[in-house]
């Protein structure tokens, strides 16, 4: 993955993850095209990236769960055919119970973490199917296949995250554009004190840095691995779940119910 004149856009660039994505695919050469609502941070991460490495950085100030800036975004990945790179990063984490949670915040996640992560998609598919070129980075989390307490919509926009990226990667099986889901653990971003749960309340053993989060991220790309574990040495272990997974598919299509279940 790399190029010269070619645009990758980063949402959720002015912080954490997509900041860094920012960084690497900048030093790879490609132009950038950075989203998030704080715009003086995107456009001083601009400034730095085009200084550092020579390429040119535009930025675009939106919430991607406003409607006219999700539309204004959308307008421009369908109108730019120098674009070659959607990295799908903004998300948020609200971690507290639903009981507990206003509805309006549990709306939030699924705007930006499934709502504007489709949208976006469905932007720039044409045109990547069309030149038979192109890559979606989709940020998900290690909490796609696993839910707490305090996590049942964050978990469930992740799930969505990475079922959605599943099925597009057999949509575009004979193609040449390429879908990476990604599932990070716990990396020391932002996310964790705007969620409710402060960072410094891990285990710090556990937390990952964003620099070798991207970095894994990205040589996972490299390698062609389609479902990315930055932290996972152990690839078995997700194929033994995918090949389970698998199975209990299979195991539905009977068209009977199961004998356990049958009316005395
Ligand atoms: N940190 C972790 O432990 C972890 C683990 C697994 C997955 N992830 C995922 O990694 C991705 C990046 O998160 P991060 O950890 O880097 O957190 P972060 O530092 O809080 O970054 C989140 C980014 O999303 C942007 N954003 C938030 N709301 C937005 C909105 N309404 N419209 C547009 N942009 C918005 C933020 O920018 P503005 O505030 O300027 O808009 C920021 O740039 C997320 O999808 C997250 O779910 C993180």
């Amino acid at each position: 993955m790399s190029s010269s004149q070619k645009i990758a856009v980063v949402t959720g660039a002015s912080s954490g993850i997509g900041a860094v994505y920012a960084d690497r695919l900048a030093r790879r050469g490609y132009d950038l095209l950075l989203v998030a609502r704080r715009g003086e941070r995107l456009q001083n991460l601009a400034t730095k990236l085009e200084q550092a490495y020579g390429i040119k950085a535009e930025t675009l100030v939106a919430d991607l769960e406003k409607e006219n800036d999700l539309a204004r975004l959308e307008t421009v990945l369908a109108g730019n055919p120098a674009i070659r790179v959607l990295v799908n990063n903004a998300g948020i984490a609200r971690l507290s119970s639903v009981a507990e949670t206003p509805v309006q915040e549990s709306l939030a996640q699924i705007a930006l973490n499934i709502t504007a992560l489709t949208r976006l998609t469905h932007a720039v598919l044409p045109a990547f199917k069309e030149r038979n070129e192109g890559a979606i980075i989709n940020i998900a989390s290690v909490l796609a296949v696993h839910a707490l307490p305090v996590s049942s919509v964050y978990s469930g926009t992740k799930a969505f995250v990475l079922n959605f990226s599943r099925g597009l990667q057999q949509e575009l099986a004979s193609t040449d554009v390429r879908v990476q889901v990604v599932l990070p653990a716990a990396t020391a971003t932002d996310l964790w004190d705007i969620s409710g749960v402060p960072l410094a309340a891990l285990p710090q053993e556990t937390v990952m840095s964003a620099e070798h989060l991207v970095d894994a991220a990205l040589a996972g790309f490299d390698q062609g691995e389609p479902v990315t574990w930055p932290s996972m040495a152990d690839t078995g272990l997700w194929e033994r779940y995918d090949t389970a997974r698998s199975a209990l598919f299979a195991a539905t299509q009977t068209g009977q119910p199961a004998p356990r279940l049958l009316a005395l």
